[in-house]
């Protein structure tokens, strides 16, 4: 089989933040398929041909990538920041697991990008400089019992966590259920960063403690940081604030 398929992660937003191999698989393909707010970061190209759609169907948007993977096409399916994360290349390979067998032959590649939690961490200084917990608040894919499980287990473990998805219209109410567990175990100093659209031109970035972390600091667009028992403010020369985790750790926390 001649066609091949490019899963590539866009990155935060930033051109600058964009890897080159991805540019590369991007201008290199005849065929880009994905969600269409992602296909809109991409620079139209005359000769390809985009395949958008909604952002709730991932598995038929794999299965058409593959297709035409299949037919020949020099294919590019797109994510934002990194397309292992939350994202279409862990779609594109359930599609493939349940689907034709031609489609293993085909050669794939997951390139990498830049995923949000890194680029909000290195806007704010350095959270994730220790053990961390990377979640998804959304319970769209799983039940939400599932959700507060995992969320209460990582706090408790005393990993700074990394919250995806924590909003949306449908979805009005979790952030705060999720925001009240956090704070029934970890100290009200704890602090909390709300970072949205990072590396766009509407970023915003605010740092609060976990007692006044409210979630209407949040929207689609923000990944929320969570401090461990051992993440720290640092006062800069400006007023605002450096928050950094330190690279080692004494012991467990009392
Ligand atoms: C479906 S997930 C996709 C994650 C993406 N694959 C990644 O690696 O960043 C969408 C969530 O990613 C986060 N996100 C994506 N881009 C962001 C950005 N530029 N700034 C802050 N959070 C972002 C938000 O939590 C959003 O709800």
């Amino acid at each position: 089989m001649s066609g091949r398929l490019a899963i590539v992660g866009l990155g935060p937003g930033a051109p600058g933040l964009l890897a080159p191999d991805a540019a590369e698989a991007l201008a290199a393909a005849t065929d880009l398929v994905g969600y269409e707010t992602y296909l809109a970061r991409v620079a139209p190209r005359p000769e390809q041909r985009r395949h958008g759609s909604d952002n709730r169907e991932e598995l038929e948007r794999a299965r058409l990538a593959l297709r035409l993977a299949a037919e020949g096409r020099r294919v590019a399916v797109v994510s934002s920041g990194d397309a292992g994360v939350f994202a279409m290349a862990a779609a594109v390979f359930e599609a493939v697991d349940q689907g034709e067998p031609a489609w293993r032959r085909l050669d794939i590649e997951v390139i990498p990008g830049i995923t949000a939690m890194l680029a909000a961490a290195a806007r704010v200084g350095a959270p994730l400089g220790h053990d961390f917990c990377c979640l998804s608040l959304s319970d769209n894919l799983k039940p939400w019992p599932v959700v507060l499980q995992r969320l209460e287990a990582a706090a408790s473990a005393d990993f700074v966590l990394a919250l995806y998805n924590p909003i949306s219209q449908a979805r009005p109410w979790q952030l705060g259920q999720a925001l009240q567990r956090l704070a029934a175990i970890l100290p009200a100093t704890t602090p909390v960063v709300f970072a949205t659209a990072v590396s766009r031109p509407e970023e915003r970035i605010e740092i609060v403690p976990l007692a006044e972390a409210a979630q209407a600091a949040a929207d689609m667009r923000t990944v929320i940081l969570v401090g461990s028992s051992q993440t720290r403010l640092l006062e800069r020369g400006d007023g605002r604030r450096w928050v950094y985790t330190p690279r080692s750790c004494a012991g467990v926390p009392a």
